[in-house]
């Protein structure tokens, strides 16, 4: 596996308070990596260490095979986009106007910059000012502006932010373009739900420190989903188990947390030895929210 961003033990503090804590990040190449955690549990200033914006206290990182530094930045930023915190573009410019600045900046071609326009489907909206946009189109033109220089990595913060549900589905349908053109995408969002499946790799940060990193599956598998029994007799099946088992009985269901398969097998025994029939086994289908709520709730892993 090669992996487009390495840290060891990346750290920032501001005075005594360590806001990033010993961050192992590892990005897969190709991958469209979910950057998840509450506000104000360090997302953006992770990324802003990625890219030199500021310092760590301590610790390291590798960006694309190389130590991001102050004398490496230069160079490694040619090759990285990024969207941080608010969208970038003059209001009292059109898009087009915008992209004419990123294109004499970096020394690009017109075919970059039409490319870029494209992928993020703008085209038609660029003879219009900035201050016009949608946050929605603002977004856009501020991934368009980091994709112009056909970045290997794309670093971005938060761009679903404050987008109505048609506009996070378009980031998302962006971002899996961007991965199949293969492009790896770091993305940042405090609300999980809203890279939930377009992240093919997450990372999950809580209070400075990660509390999960790997792909779904394994984070999925970590977890434990309630099981769901359907049986004849749910309110005494309830009484049966609600003692030693924590079960609930939600809609005529009862719902058992926390059991593994062989213990939803006794608790199955269990049922049928007191003459309840059976009818339904099966795992309650858990959101990436639930699944977070369940690893913090624990204590992490
Ligand atoms: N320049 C700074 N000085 C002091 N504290 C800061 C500074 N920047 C961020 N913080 C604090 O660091 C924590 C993490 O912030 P941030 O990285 O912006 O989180 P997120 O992007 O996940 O919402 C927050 O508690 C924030 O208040
Ligand atoms: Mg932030």
């Amino acid at each position: 596996m090669s992996y487009v961003v390495v840290t060891e033990k990346l750290t920032k503090r501001y005075g005594d308070r360590a806001v990033v804590q010993e961050l192992d990040l590892r990005i897969p190449e190709g991958s469209v990596y979910g950057f998840l955690g509450p506000n104000g549990s360090g997302k953006s200033t992770t990324m802003k260490m990625l890219l030199s914006l500021i310092r760590p206290t301590s610790g390291r990182a590798e960006v694309l095979g190389e130590p991001m530094t102050r004398g490496t930045r230069r160079e490694l930023l040619g090759r990285i986009g990024s969207l941080i915190e608010s969208p970038p573009g003059y209001g009292h410019l059109t898009g087009r106007e915008n992209m004419r600045i990123v294109q004499r900046l970096l020394g690009l071609d017109d075919r970059q910059i039409d490319l870029a326009v494209r992928t993020v489907r703008m085209e038609r909206q660029m003879d219009k000012k900035v201050r016009e946009f949608s946050l929605g189109m603002k977004q856009r033109l501020g991934i368009a502006m980091a994709l112009a220089r056909q970045p290997r990595l794309l670093i971005l913060d938060e761009p679903t932010n404050g987008l109505d549900p048609a506009g996070i589905e378009e980031i998302r349908d962006l971002l899996r373009r961007l991965a199949d053109g293969g492009v790896t995408v770091m993305v940042s969002s405090h609300l999980l739900g809203e890279i939930d499946r377009t992240a093919t790799d997450l990372g999950i940060l809580s209070g400075g420190r990660m509390i999960f990193q790997g792909t779904r599956d394994e984070l999925f598998s970590a977890a434990t989903p309630d099981v769901l029994i359907d049986c004849s007799d749910p309110r005494r099946a309830h009484e049966v188990l609600a003692r030693q088992r924590g079960a609930t009985l939600d809609n005529a269901v009862l719902r058992l947390p926390g059991l593994d398969d062989r213990a939803a097998a006794g608790v199955v025994a269990a049922l049928v030895g007191e003459g309840i029939g059976v009818f339904g086994v099966r795992r309650d289908e858990q959101t990436l929210e639930e699944v977070f709520m369940s690893l913090t709730a624990g204590g992490g892993l």
